[in-house]
């Protein structure tokens, strides 16, 4: 697939995307989604690839879904397609880790694009928030459910209530648990591929199970939870890099994991 919308690069083993429609703030149109989607996916299913980087530009991760695409659609139109939902889950989909860099705007779907990475590394710049209540719509993609696990309900309901009179800067997104990490925005994407190749050096199997039990979190009841977390750390003993880690601390040398 021939990508307009999106730039992707492969540093040694981090697939780096960078959205790319500068004249509209990276607005996440069908067709940059679809572009998004298809290199998620393929990056996901490459062996060589270790972690996945998503990112925009300095002045917008992504200011939204598309809005001039959208203004002229019906109710019937976005539910019969099932609007914003086949191509808007392939990040969240990502069995690899994938890390959002995100510098200036992260607004509507773009705050919720970065929320469905697995975290999410914030330049200075940055600004989150769910405009969509200025538009009379509500968000779509996630921001009224996943924002308050993130911020709190206090902090999400009067983002989501607000609009664009509430944004979050990238000072307080730390603060609240929206975003890991502060980097100036010079240095956020070094710092981003820094982080994602040290991840790289680590088991995929073992960082899929990982991941994938940090996510129960937020679906499953604690209980419930534990007990998953339980059975996927057993079903580690069953590979050979958890042989190979933990051999090598015993001989105080770094492991060489083979995804096995
Ligand atoms: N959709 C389409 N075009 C957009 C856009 C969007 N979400 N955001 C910005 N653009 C376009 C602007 O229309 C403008 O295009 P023209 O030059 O052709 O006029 C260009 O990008 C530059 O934008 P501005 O001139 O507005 O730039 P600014 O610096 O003055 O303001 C901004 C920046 C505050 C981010 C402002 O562009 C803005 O408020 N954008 C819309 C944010 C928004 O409401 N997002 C939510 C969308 S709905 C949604 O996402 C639903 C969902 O949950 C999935």
């Amino acid at each position: 697939m021939e990508y307009k919308n999106i730039k992707v690069v492969i540093k040694d083993s981090v697939g780096l995307i960078t959205l790319n429609r500068p004249k509209a703030l990276n607005a996440l149109s069908p067709e940059l989604m679809s572009e998004l989607s298809h290199c998620v996916e393929t990056l996901d299913s490459d062996s060589k690839i270790g972690c996945l980087v998503l990112t925009g530009s300095s002045k917008a991760f992504a200011a939204g879904a598309d809005i001039k695409e959208m203004r002229g659609k019906s109710y019937m139109d976005v539910y019969k397609s099932d609007f914003i939902t086949k191509d808007w889950e392939a990040v969240s989909r990502c069995r690899k880790p994938i890390i959002a860099a995100v510098a200036g705007y992260a607004l509507g779907g773009g705050c919720e694009l970065a929320m469905m990475c697995d975290f999410i590394l914030a330049g200075e710049s940055a600004k989150f928030g769910q405009p969509e209540i200025n538009l009379g719509v509500i968000p779509g993609a996630g921001g009224t459910q996943r924002l308050p696990r993130f911020v709190g309900k206090s902090k999400a309901m009067e983002m989501v209530l607000l609009g664009q009179d509430r944004l979050m800067s990238a000072t307080e997104a730390e603060r609240s648990g929206l975003v890991s990490r502060v980097i100036s925005d010079e240095k956020l994407i070094e710092e981003a591929l820094r982080t994602a190749g040290k991840i790289c050096k680590l088991s995929m199997p073992i960082l899929m199970m990982a991941k994938e039990s940090v996510k129960r979190a937020y679906e499953v009841n604690m209980v419930e939870g534990v007990r998953f977390e339980r059975r996927l750390f057993h079903s580690t003993f069953s590979t050979q890099d958890k042989e190979e880690g933990m051999a090598a601390f015993v001989e105080k040398r770094p492991p060489n994991f083979k995804d096995k």
